[in-house]
């Protein structure tokens, strides 16, 4: 292990079927005014709102509602959910859904006392912020993002075309816990359950392909990802199955908590490829990676055919004996595509709305970032796009 770095991550989890008790032990933390941000009805259907809404009442607290917060949060929702916590004069935010909400709740936590405007300051320009951050607390109700455990805010601008991460160095930004019950995830269909265990395959992947020293953070990233490809298995066939739903879970926040990036430069260009292509389709995130996965995969193959071979045989089990190192290298990378495939996972692009007059447009908006093991060009964008059509 080479790199040098801090580790702090002050969220506390609540884990399991009774984890929404553990609301009553935190809301006496926080001030009177909350605000529950939800998406667009899914846990009005299945009783998560009722649940939530008792508890805060059985606390006494004043709930104001900022509702219909989309997949692939747009800016003008974060406009529109600003005000409504000013008005509110909010203390707390409770962000109940999957990783758009709690993105979304984020992003209103550092703008609700900011004077600029956020999408330029935060997304466009990636500063920190200099105002009082808003706590955050988050009822999770699908597995993928990670969001429940990290700094990260995805929004999408669909004027402009651009969907940009912003991953805070402030902790304050981080939920102050999470409450994970595997049970809330069961009645997603089983498109965003998948969608949801190639985002965490995929988060391990851009932090697994990069360097070149030992580092006990590529052990724990494999590890991480024999169980998400075990239970991923499973999961497909029942969707039902609280087992392989709660490792997914489980293995979803330590996918991208920051601690599998620990000593590593990380790649991160699966996402910045797969959020331009959901800029311009609004497709949903795991399927956008999926989609453009195996065309980045191969085509850096050859710059990292060591990290390569070495995930086709911890990972895949491929037996490396009689065979060069870059049919190992491929054999990991059809083993993937394999499981990809029985897992029902969209692999082309044209096929989430991608049309051959958007590829210059996508490859334009992907921002290019040097952690990997090939810095791309604009060109080879293009041509990982077309690979991925
Ligand atoms: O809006 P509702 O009605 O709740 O429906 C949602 C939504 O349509 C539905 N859903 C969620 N929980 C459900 C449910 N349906 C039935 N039962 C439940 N229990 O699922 C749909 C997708 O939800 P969403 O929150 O959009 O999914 P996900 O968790 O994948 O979040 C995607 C967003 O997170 C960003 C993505 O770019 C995207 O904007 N990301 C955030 C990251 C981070 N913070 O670190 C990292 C990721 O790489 C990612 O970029
Ligand atoms: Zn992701």
């Amino acid at each position: 292990m080479l790199g040098n770095f801090s580790y702090c991550n002050p969220t506390k989890l609540y884990f399991g079927s009774d984890a929404l008790n553990y609301l009553n032990a935190e809301l006496p933390k926080y001030g009177k005014n909350i605000v529950l941000i939800y998406g667009g009805g899914s846990i009005k259907k299945n009783g998560i709102y009722d649940e939530v809404v008792k508890i805060l009442k059985d606390n006494g607290k004043n709930v104001a509602e900022i509702a219909g917060v989309m997949p692939n949060p747009t800016v003008d929702k974060l406009y529109e959910g600003i005000e409504i916590a000013r008005k509110h004069q909010a203390d707390f935010l409770l962000a109940v859904g999957g990783g758009s909400v709690c993105d979304y709740a984020k992003a209103v936590a550092v703008s609700v006392n900011c004077k600029e405007d956020p999408w330029d300051k935060y997304y466009i320009r990636a500063e920190e912020p200099d105002c009082e951050i808003l706590p955050l607390g988050c009822v999770l109700t699908m597995a993928g993002t990670g969001s429940e455990m990290n700094a990260g805010s995805v929004i999408t601008n669909p004027k402009t075309k651009q969907k940009i991460g912003h991953v805070f160095v402030d902790e304050k930004v981080m939920p102050r816990f999470a409450v994970l019950n595997p049970n809330y995830t069961l009645t997603l269909p089983h498109y965003q359950v998948m969608a949801g265990v190639y985002d965490i395959f995929s988060h391990i992947c851009e932090q697994y392909f990069s360097g070149t020293d030992d580092n006990t953070s590529d052990y724990i990233s494999e590890g991480l990802m024999r169980s998400v490809i075990h239970s991923g298995r499973i999961a497909n066939k029942n969707t039902q199955d609280y087992e392989a739903r709660s490792n997914i879970m489980w293995a979803a926040t330590w996918a991208l908590n920051t601690l599998i990036a620990k000593g590593k430069t990380t790649d991160w260009m699966v996402h910045m490829i797969g959020h331009s292509v959901g800029a311009y389709t609004n497709a949903t995130h795991g399927m956008t990676l999926a989609a453009v996965s195996l065309p980045y995969y191969r085509y850096i193959m050859p710059y990292g055919l060591q990290k390569f071979k070495r995930f086709a045989i911890n990972v895949w089990n491929v037996n490396p004996e009689g065979k060069s190192d870059e049919q190992v290298a491929e054999d990991g990378l059809q083993a993937m595509e394999n499981w990809m495939k029985e897992l029902t996972l969209v692999l082309k692009i044209s096929e989430l709305g991608v049309t051959e007059d958007m590829l210059e447009g996508i490859a334009k908006g992907t921002i290019i970032l040097p952690g990997g093991y090939k810095v791309l060009t604009h060109d080879e964008i293009v041509k990982i796009l077309k690979d991925a059509m």
